[in-house]
Formats: structure tokens, C-alpha cells, sequence
């Protein structure tokens, strides 16, 4: 290799050596096989050169600076490949390592978004500087992939902030930070509002610092805030694992278990040594099956679902520019401001204008927050705020050239309110119903333009749940799909498509999971080890806490109109031994859930939650009735992947992505399985020990474990959820 093929080489009669990141492979630059070679060409050169050079400006021709390791890669290693991706890893932190130390002055002018391995070069230059615009993020994103910093990254923010701040701030949460705050918390030296501007900053740093070294580099130079080995550090220590616990519940996420021990190991060695560390805990999880999953959802799925695989082709993009949201309750409301945010114009109509005043009101409790916390100026709240037209007029819709319904679930209902309205409303506006479980083939037949009618199913609180479902009726039209989808992503939500049925995706399979808490309480498990079941197989909230918030009357109801619909079909209503459970809490002990005032917990005067209820003990709990704490916990993932495979078979589902996706934005599927379908992917023995491990709780726990044939077929078949 002699030549550089990815870093173009730009240098002035002073000088000053300018390299330029730019792929001609790629629309961004990445840690690939081209890239490595490059920059070992580079370095050779740079050091040949030496005397003739008087610094570097290390920038890049993209749109973004550098995207980081190429996950396409990073996707394929085996425990086979690992050796060989330790020392390519090496290799370039050997490179970054002679660059940094050649005694000339560095600069990344980091013209765009510096995230992952992009902030990792930044990190080996003497000095940071930012394009200071929107689309300029930085940090170190890997742990929510499941991987480290592999780039020297660990290594650097340590010696730059300390081990606490380089853990809490850039290493564990993986922040994406904008300039400004990148600059507050340390992470850069400066901020630039132009392309001249970055420039013009890091021709001045290198005339300034003729021969620039790294802090760590320096004589005398000690890890700010100490070391492990410093007295008064290791009283803090043992509080550090115990933090890990509580961010991810005991959950198998093994990236920031690995993260901690790469930085506190590699904080009581030299240099060079905590680079290895670095790097062997960076290949160790690499090959393992959780980076697999989350990179698999988190990179792979979200781009596929966000960038509209999913969505008709053909159909010309025509922004929502006026939207009706009928109700301002709890759901009405939060969608107002989420489309007012989105800049487009609202009219929230409820049956009084009191009523719509309040749906308002809770935009306006969000704005106070977000400006008292810096988040937007008063100016761009007030902006929002002026969206937002309250009323309970009907004639206020003229105009809308998009409906939301958000009344109460009662179909006979939304079709009265949709027959108000839809005279009024543009003559080809989009009509989506917001019913968390009502089939929308059935809804669309109280309007007259039912090929523009289409479920849009978001997730409480909506200002922060990200994921939107959409519901294909048996007359939408492939227009209205694709408006409905650009209407989401409009308001910067992720849009997955579903085929209509009871419960569609997302509440369909939730149901699983809260049943099979429910029935383990049935079986006189304690329910404090069902609850930190839940807790540990991930799911951020816990089964029984979550039934309270959702009301014990919430699946009666849905079960009593179930089984009408399978039973005027001509089927068997399957009981679930969880309806018992429920039956009995609120027939025989009138608890309801929280807003009844107690259902598996109790509730404190503020409605806090105190502690489980205890009669459960007594009414439930059995001595000795226990069983293993992995069955607990797959009892619950695994009737939830289950279900999600029937659905794909019935044709509810037709993509694995929106599958993925929806099952950890929408409904709390631990984000270490990648998504329900991936979980069974990389289920241990992949799909074949997946079926033979549901077989084994059938038989244990009830036939609804039975694998379904689909599964049974792709298993004999040797293929996985997304193959081709
Ligand atoms: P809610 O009870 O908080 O709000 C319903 C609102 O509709 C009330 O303000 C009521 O005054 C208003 N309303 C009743 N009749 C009306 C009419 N004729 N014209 C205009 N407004 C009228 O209910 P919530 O929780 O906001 O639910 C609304 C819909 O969203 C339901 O279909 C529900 O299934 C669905 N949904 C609820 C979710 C949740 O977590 N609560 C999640 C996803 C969907």
C-alpha cells in the first residue's frame, strides 16, 4: 500500500498540512479497510516529512467529519475474526499514537458530526474545534450499540476529565452533545460559527503552539481527579458498579460493565498498556450476541423503518400544514403539541372550550418546562403555543388538511365525531383514528372517504415516546399510507405499518407479557421476585407496576370484546390463566389499578407508589411455589416473541425491521434482544434452540408457549426473522 485513498493530503508553502477525510467510496467516512490503510500511509509520511511540517488540520470533505467503526463490519465479526480486528484495532490506535506524538501541532476542525470513532480522532488531536450547527454532534454513542470506544476513546476521555466525568458524561450514556455543550462539559476546546471561521481557528492554534504536546504527554502529568490508586478516589469506588446496577437493572447489557473496567484498569497503567485493555474488552464484546441485536435495531432496523422502506412508492410528499386533533385529553393533548412542535398549525376540538383550554394548557406546562430548562428561548415557545387554536367548534376545522381522532374508545363515538367533521375538514384530508384497539377496517365505515382513513396509534406520554403505529384498514388507500407515514415522520416520530387486527402490533403483544406476570402471581410466586424478573430481562417497567398504570379493567374490557369477536367467528375463546388473577383483584378486593387508588401496589396521598399491596401475599403468594428465575423471565419474552411470530403469519406483520422496532420504542422489549424477532435470531442455538427451548415451557407452563408453525418451518429450514 503506497497510497492514500481516503485522506487527501493538502499542504501550503508554510507548512501547514491539511488532511482531508474524504471516502470516494462513501457518502461518509468510517473506520473501514481503506481508511486503515490510508492512514498508515499518512503517518509514514507525516514522520518522513517532519522537518518541512509545521502542523496539521485534520477535517473532512463530508457532510459529516467522521462516522465512526463501519457497523457493516463490525456486524459480520466471529469469534474467528476477532484476532484480526485486535490489530487492525491496534493498528490505528498505533497511527493516531504517532501522530499525537510527532512533536507538530494537531487540530480536528470538526466540520460536522463527530460521534463514535469520528470524536475518537478528535480525541488524539491537541485541539478541538467545532462547525457549530445543527446537524454537529459529538461523543461517544458506542455503549448504546453495545460496544466501547474501541479508538483510543476510553483512553483519552479519562486522561482529558478524569475517570468519573469521562464515565458519567461521555462513556456510559452515550450523550450525542451539540457544540455549545460538547464546549461546557469539556469535551472541545472551541466553537466556530463558520467553515472560514474553523479554519481561521485552527491556522491560529498551530501558529500559537509550535510544538504541541498532550496534557498526558507532559511531565508531572496525573489523571485529573485521581486514580483508583489515589487516596480518597477509592472510597468512591465501590459506589461506581453499584450506579451500573441501577442504570441497567441487572440487565444483561455486559458494554457498560465493560467500559467501567477498560477505564478504571486502564487509569493505573501507562499509556500504552491501557490501550490493549481498551482494546481486547472492545473485541470481547464485539463478538458477542448483544452488539449483534443492538446494532442489528439500533443502526440497521431504525434506518430501514425512519427511511421508508415501508412506505408506497410513487406517492408525491405533501406536508401536513393544518391538522384537526379531535379530544384534548390526555393522548389529544400531548399530539398538539408534538405537531405544533413540528411547526404545523393546530385545532385542538373537545366538547367544551373549557375542555380544550386544558388539552392546551398541558403545551403550555411542557413550554414553561422546556424554556425554564434551556431547552428553546420564550420566543420559539410562544411560536408553538400560538399554533395551538382550543375550541369546541366544529366549523374550526375548515382547512385541516389532516384529521387526528383522540376521543374516548367507544367506536359508536368516534363515528359520530368523524361524521361532524368531515364535511368541514379540506376535501381530501388525511382521517386517522388514534384507538389504542379497535379495528380500524370496522372505524373507517363511519366515513364516507374510507380510503383515506387509517389508524395512527401513538404511545403515552407522546411528547416523549418516539415511535408512532401505523394501521393499513382493508380499504386504506396506498395515498393515505404514505401521508400517514410522511405525517410522522413530519412530527420526527418513527413510523412503523401494520395490517388491521384487534390490537393491531403493539397492544396485542403487550398483553402477553402483562399475563404472564399476572399468572405467575396466580401461581403464587412472590410478586416481588415476578416484578424484578421483569426488571432484569430489561423491560424498563415492571409487570405488575405497568398493569396499575394501565387499570385491571383495561383487559377485562378488552378481553369481553375479544372473545364476543372470536366466538361470533365461530372459535374457542382460549382462557389465560392470568383473567382469574384479575377477576379476583377487582370483583373480590375492588382494586383497579392506580387511578382506582390501588391495584398490585399501593398509593400514597401524592398517587406515588408505596410498596406491592399485601394481600397479595395473603390471597396469592404460596410457600415454596417457586420456580427457576430464567424461566420467569423468558415466561415473559418469550410470549411476547411468540405472539409477534402468529402475527407475522397472519399477515399483521410484513416487516422484521418495523417488528424490531416497534417492540422497543413502542412496548418496553429490552433493547438487548434488538426487537422481539431478533431476540429469537439470537436466541442461544438460533431459531432451532429457540423452538426447542418454547417446547420445553410449553410443556411446563401451558401450550400457549407451543411454537408456532412459521417458526417451526423456518427453524427446520435453517433460516432466521430477515433473512433475504
Ligand atoms: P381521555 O379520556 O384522556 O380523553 C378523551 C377526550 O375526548 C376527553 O377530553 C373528552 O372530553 C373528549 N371527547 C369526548 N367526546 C368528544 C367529542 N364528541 N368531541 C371532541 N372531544 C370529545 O382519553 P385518552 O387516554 O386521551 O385516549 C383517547 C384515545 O386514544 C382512545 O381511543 C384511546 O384508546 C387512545 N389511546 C390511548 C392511549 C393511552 O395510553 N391512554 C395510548 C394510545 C391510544
Amino acid at each position: 500500500m503506497t497510497q492514500s485513498t481516503t485522506i487527501r493530503w493538502e499542504q501550503d508553502r508554510t507548512g501547514l498540512v491539511t488532511l482531508v477525510l474524504d471516502d470516494p467510496a462513501q457518502s461518509a467516512n468510517t473506520m473501514n479497510q481503506a481508511f486503515r490503510d490510508s492512514l498508515a500511509v499518512v503517518t509514514d509520511r507525516l514522520e518522513a516529512e517532519k522537518d518541512t511540517i509545521r502542523g496539521i488540520i485534520l477535517t473532512s470533505a463530508k457532510k459529516t467529519f467522521f462516522a465512526g467503526g463501519d457497523l457493516r463490519d463490525l456486524i459480520r465479526v466471529t469469534p474467528d475474526t476477532t484476532q484480526e480486528l485486535f490489530e487492525g484495532g491496534l493498528a490505528i490506535k498505533r497511527d493516531l499514537r504517532r501522530i499525537e506524538t510527532l512533536g507538530k501541532p494537531v487540530v480536528a476542525a470538526m466540520n460536522g458530526a463527530a460521534l463514535g470513532g469520528g470524536y475518537e480522532l478528535a480525541l488524539a488531536c491537541h485541539h478541538r474545534i467545532a462547525l457549530d450547527t445543527p446537524g454537529t454532534k459529538i461523543g461517544c454513542p458506542e455503549v448504546t450499540l453495545g460496544l466501547l470506544p474501541g479508538g483510543g476513546g476510553i483512553v483519552r476521555t479519562v486522561r482529558l476529565l478524569g475517570i468519573a466525568d469521562a464515565l458519567l458524561k461521555v462513556l456510559l450514556q452515550g450523550t450525542q452533545y451539540s457544540p455549545q455543550r460538547a464546549l461546557k462539559n469539556g469535551l472541545i476546546d472551541e466553537v466556530a460559527a463558520t467553515q472560514d471561521e474553523l479554519m481561521a481557528k485552527a491556522r491560529a492554534f498551530i501558529d500559537a503552539n509550535p510544538e504541541s504536546r498532550q496534557p498526558w504527554d507532559r511531565p508531572g502529568y496525573r489523571i485529573p481527579g485521581g486514580t483508583p490508586a489515589s487516596p480518597g478516589f477509592a472510597a468512591n469506588l465501590p459506589a461506581f458498579p453499584a450506579n451500573l446496577r441501577k442504570q441497567t437493572n441487572g440487565a444483561p447489557y455486559p458494554a457498560p460493565r465493560s467500559i467501567l473496567a477498560a477505564a478504571v484498569e486502564g487509569a493505573q497503567v501507562d499509556f500504552e498498556t491501557a490501550q490493549v485493555i481498551e482494546a481486547r474488552y472492545f473485541v470481547e464484546l464485539a463478538a458477542g450476541q448483544t452488539a449483534k441485536n443492538m446494532i442489528q435495531a439500533f443502526f440497521f432496523d431504525l434506518q430501514a423503518v425512519n427511511s421508508g422502506a415501508n412506505r408506497p412508492k410513487g406517492v408525491e410528499p405533501r406536508p401536513v400544514r393544518k391538522v384537526a386533533v379531535l379530544g384534548a385529553g390526555m393522548m389529544g393533548a400531548g399530539i398538539a403539541y408534538s405537531c405544533a412542535r413540528a411547526g404545523i398549525d393546530v385545532v385542538l376540538k373537545d366538547v367544551s372550550a373549557q375542555a380544550a383550554a386544558r388539552g392546551k394548557n398541558y403545551s403550555e406546562k411542557l413550554c414553561a418546562k422546556a424554556v425554564s430548562r434551556g431547552r428553546t428561548s420564550r420566543e420559539k415557545a410562544d411560536e408553538l403555543l400560538a399554533r395551538i387554536t382550543p375550541t369546541a367548534d366544529p366549523q374550526d376545522v375548515a382547512g385541516c388538511d389532516a384529521v387526528i381522532e383522540a376521543v374516548f374508545e367507544d367506536p359508536a363515538l368516534k363515528h359520530k365525531v368523524f361524521q361532524e367533521i368531515q364535511h368541514l375538514v379540506a376535501p381530501d384530508a388525511l382521517l386517522c383514528s388514534n384507538t389504542s384497539t379497535l379495528p380500524i377496517s370496522a372505524l373507517a365505515e363511519g366515513v364516507e372517504r374510507q380510503g383515506d382513513f387509517v389508524g395512527l396509534h401513538f404511545f403515552s406520554p407522546v411528547d416523549r415516546m418516539p415511535l408512532v403505529e401505523i394501521i393499513k384498514g382493508e380499504r386504506t388507500g396506498q395515498e393515505a399510507l404514505a401521508r400517514a407515514f410522511d405525517l410522522v415522520r413530519q412530527i420526527r416520530k418513527t413510523p412503523i405499518v401494520v395490517n388491521d387486527s384487534r390490537g393491531f402490533f403493539t397492544s396485542r403483544v403487550i398483553g402477553h407479557f402483562i399475563n404472564e406476570g399476572v399468572a405467575m402471581v396466580g401461581e403464587g410466586i412472590e410478586p416481588a421476585s415476578v416484578e424484578q424478573a421483569a426488571a432484569q430481562a430489561g423491560y424498563p417497567a415492571k409487570v405488575l407496576s405497568l398493569m396499575d398504570e394501565l387499570t385491571l379493567t383495561l383487559p377485562r374490557k378488552i378481553r369481553a370484546e375479544s372473545r364476543r369477536a372470536v366466538e361470533e367467528a365461530g372459535g374457542t375463546w382460549q382462557t389465560h390463566p392470568a383473567e382469574a388473577v384479575i377477576d379476583r383483584m377487582v370483583d373480590e378486593f375492588g382494586r383497579t389499578g392506580r387511578s382506582g387508588g390501588g391495584g398490585f401496589y399501593e398509593y400514597g396521598e401524592d398517587g406515588k407508589r408505596a410498596g406491592l399491596w399485601p394481600g397479595l401475599r395473603e390471597h396469592f403468594t404460596r410457600e415454596g411455589a417457586r420456580i427457576p428465575f430464567v424461566d420467569m423471565q423468558e415466561r415473559m419474552l418469550f410470549s411476547e416473541a411468540l405472539d409477534t411470530v402468529r402475527l407475522v403469519e397472519e399477515g399483521v406483520l410484513t416487516s422484521v425491521a418495523d417488528a424490531n422496532i416497534g417492540s422497543i420504542f413502542g412496548i418496553g422489549f429490552p433493547g438487548w434482544t434488538g426487537g422481539v424477532l431478533q431476540y429469537i435470531n439470537g436466541y442461544e442455538g438460533g431459531l432451532p434452540g429457540f423452538v426447542a427451548r418454547s417446547r420445553e415451557l410449553a410443556e411446563r407452563y401451558g401450550e400457549r408457549f407451543a411454537p408456532p408453525a412459521l417458526l417451526v418451518e423456518k427453524a427446520a429450514k435453517g433460516e432466521g426473522f430477515g433473512d433475504g
